[in-house]
């Protein structure tokens, strides 16, 4: 398995090594397939401010994930960028002793301004999430009708500020965005950029997925091979979504997170909290489990510590590969933007 000798694992032996944490529910974009504008308009109530977690609340979360063995740690949303102060944010993780990669998920629309903050307080690296690189798709995938050029000037400011490696997450949604993938290509390669692809997922309850919109990673890599031969390389570490590729030219890495049809439910080491601090201990999860009350009612970080030991020794997760058996269609999962992806 991953690990002979974690602190804490499950029932099936996954250590608890990466955390993922939501900052904010909110998002400036509305795509499709994840917070749907017809759905999320102007009158959509999102958390008040009193039911989020504060900076000190997160970070004294990590902490205790840090001590529980999770050396990985991703801010997400919603949107973490519209979140006001999230290099403070940072700063105070910087500080946690144990952390080895600290990162950070965005679309990017506020990158470009934001990114030397970023960068002064401590962040390492950034992942930037962008489907198409044709304007006209990308406005229909964003729901807002946004440009592209503003998410390009975001990542290149990255790379002179030095949060890299970057990598490109794209989900791709067969009829909508998979003629546009060799373009992308074409424009990252040779750039250190990373361009990954994922395969649309039937997240949360909205966004009406269907497997005829879903590319099996397996097809793209055949038509991608075509256009720009690519051969495989091995995983940077056992548990990593992506596989990972190069151009045989030697002109840089791609990969494909193949969710849908080639599950990595076996090393997944990855936790969550939603942005009003609920504990997920998957992406698909129903239900979460709330760390935030007893933070505010005075528990002790060891009784923290004892809280998350106890519902990740039960964890069982293991939806994506039992996808297919589940014939409950009402099963009500937590929405991506409650708990980022
Ligand atoms: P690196 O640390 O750079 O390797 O990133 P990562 O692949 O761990 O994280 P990232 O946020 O870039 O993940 C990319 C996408 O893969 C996510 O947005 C999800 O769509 C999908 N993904 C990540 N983790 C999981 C998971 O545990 N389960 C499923 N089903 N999908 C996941
Ligand atoms: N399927 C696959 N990826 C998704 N994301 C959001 N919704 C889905 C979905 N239904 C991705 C975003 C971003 C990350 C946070 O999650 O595009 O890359
Ligand atoms: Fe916002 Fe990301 Fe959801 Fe798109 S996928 S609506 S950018 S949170
Ligand atoms: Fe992990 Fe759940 Fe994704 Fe499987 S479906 S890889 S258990 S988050």
């Amino acid at each position: 398995m991953i690990d002979s000798n974690p602190i804490i694992k499950d029932i099936f032996g996954r250590p608890l090594r990466d955390l993922r944490v939501s900052v904010t529910d909110r998002c400036n974009f509305r795509c499709p397939y994840c917070m749907p504008a017809e759905i999320y308009g102007e009158r959509y109530q999102f958390l008040p401010r009193e039911e989020i977690l504060s900076f000190e609340e997160i970070a004294r979360l990590t902490n205790v994930f840090v001590g529980l063995g999770t050396k990985k740690i991703r801010l997400t949303g919603g949107e973490p960028l519209v979140r006001t102060g999230v290099d403070e944010l940072i700063s105070l993780l910087t500080r946690i002793d144990g952390v080895e990669d600290l990162t950070l998920t965005t679309n990017g629309y506020l990158l470009e301004d934001q990114a030397m903050g970023l960068k002064q307080a401590g962040l390492q690296r950034i992942t930037v999430s962008l489907d198409s690189l044709n304007d006209q798709v990308f406005g229909v995938m964003n729901g807002r009708g946004f440009k592209v050029d503003r998410v390009i000037k975001g990542i290149e400011r990255s790379i002179e500020v030095g949060l890299t490696p970057i990598k490109v997450n794209a989900v791709v949604q067969k009829g909508i965005n998979d003629h546009t993938v060799i373009d992308m290509l074409r424009h990252f390669r040779g750039t250190g950029v990373i361009v990954r692809f994922i395969e649309y997922m039937d997240v949360g309850n909205l966004n009406g997925w269907k497997m005829e919109e879903v590319l099996p990673s397996k097809e793209l890599v055949e038509i991608i091979n075509a256009e720009l031969p690519i051969e495989p390389v091995g995983k940077n570490y056992l548990g990593e979504v992506a596989d990972r590729y190069r151009y045989r030219d030697g002109s840089g890495e791609i990969g494909f997170i193949s969710s849908v049809t080639e599950t990595f439910c076996q090393n997944c080491t990855r936790a969550r909290i939603s942005t009003d601090g609920k504990l997920f201990t998957c992406l698909f999860g129903e239900s979460g489990f709330d760390l935030r009350g007893p933070i505010r009612d005075g528990y002790s970080d060891e009784q923290i510590r004892e809280l998350i030991t106890s519902v990740w020794n039960k964890r069982d997760d293991r939806y994506s590969e039992i996808r297919a058996s589940i014939t409950d269609q009402a099963r009500r999962k937590v929405e991506m933007y409650q708990i980022g992806g």
